[in-house]
């Protein structure tokens, strides 16, 4: 087994049929990792999964009760899946703060909790979480979304300590706005909101903080995961990396 072969490990990719997630999924499989991908999109996760020759689990996984019990065999976790609702304060639906905290937050909890045991017994996983510019700066409107991730960097830091003597690492991720089917949609709108072009909201709106003036590749997130989960990266645990074009240099 080299460096970079994963044929021996089982990777469980959640939200990994749109974005990210499929890209990591793509990045694992090439590599012969064993994939499952988990998603709220039954017949979007079935795709994923035939593409990538791995299998498909149908879950929302903002119903956090139905995780309490749950055993996961994986070497490798990746909590992906992921909302957003805007809002200011004042207006913000209770409910909708509360689902985006069960499903970024509640879930990754529930699922690295599953999964620990079996990496422990192993003496090796790899744990990602996916987190955002967000989980390292704020935004207004997005109090949920920055809450859950916030709390997303500091899961990760624990689980990199108590990983730590069984070979298990935990790191996070922290894109900023990233070209994915989420994004595409968000771009019609803000450009509706603001009254603007469609091809004026990329620079104008999203990428005011970067220092590069272009949207990340899904691809380029999950060459990244796909160096954290080799045996290179032993070593690297606790963090949080940015690709964020530099916006969080500032
Ligand atoms: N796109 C960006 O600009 C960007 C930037 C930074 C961080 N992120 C983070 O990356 C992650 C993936 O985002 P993306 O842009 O690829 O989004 P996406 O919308 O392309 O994919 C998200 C996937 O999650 C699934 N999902 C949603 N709710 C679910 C639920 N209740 N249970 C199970 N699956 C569910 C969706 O069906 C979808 O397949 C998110 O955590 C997001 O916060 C995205």
């Amino acid at each position: 087994m080299t460096e970079q072969d994963l044929s021996a490990r089982r990777a469980l990719v959640t939200g990994g049929a749109s974005g990210i997630g499929l890209a990591c999924a793509r990045e694992f499989a090439s590599r012969g990792a064993h994939v499952i991908i988990a998603d709220l999109n039954a017949d979007a996760a079935e795709d994923a999964a035939t593409a990538v020759g791995g299998e498909s689990w149908a879950v929302d996984l903002s119903d956090t009760a139905a995780l309490d019990d749950l055993h996961l065999d994986i070497d490798i976790l990746v909590n992906n899946a992921g909302i957003q609702r805007v809002a200011p304060l004042p207006e913000f639906d209770p409910e909708a703060f509360r689902l985006i905290l069960r499903l970024m937050l509640e879930s990754p909890f529930l699922l690295i909790r599953a999964a620990l045991p079996g990496m422990y017994e192993r003496g090796w996983g790899r744990v990602i979480n996916i987190s955002s510019a967000h989980g390292l700066r704020a935004s207004v409107f997005k109090s949920a979304y920055v809450a859950a991730k916030h709390g997303l960097e500091g899961l990760s830091k624990v689980t990199a300590l108590e990983g730590a003597p069984h070979g298990v690492t935990s790191n996070c991720i922290n894109p900023a706005y990233v070209r994915t089917p989420l994004v595409e949609k968000q771009i019609a709108d803000q450009a509706k909101v603001h009254g603007i072009p469609e091809s004026e909201v990329v620079e104008k709106i999203m990428l005011t903080e970067s220092a590069v003036k272009r949207l990340v590749e899904a691809d380029e997130v999950a060459s990244l995961a796909g160096w954290l989960v080799s045996d290179k990266a032993g070593m690297v645990t606790g963090a949080s990396y940015t690709i964020d074009g530099g916006w969080t240099a500032r």
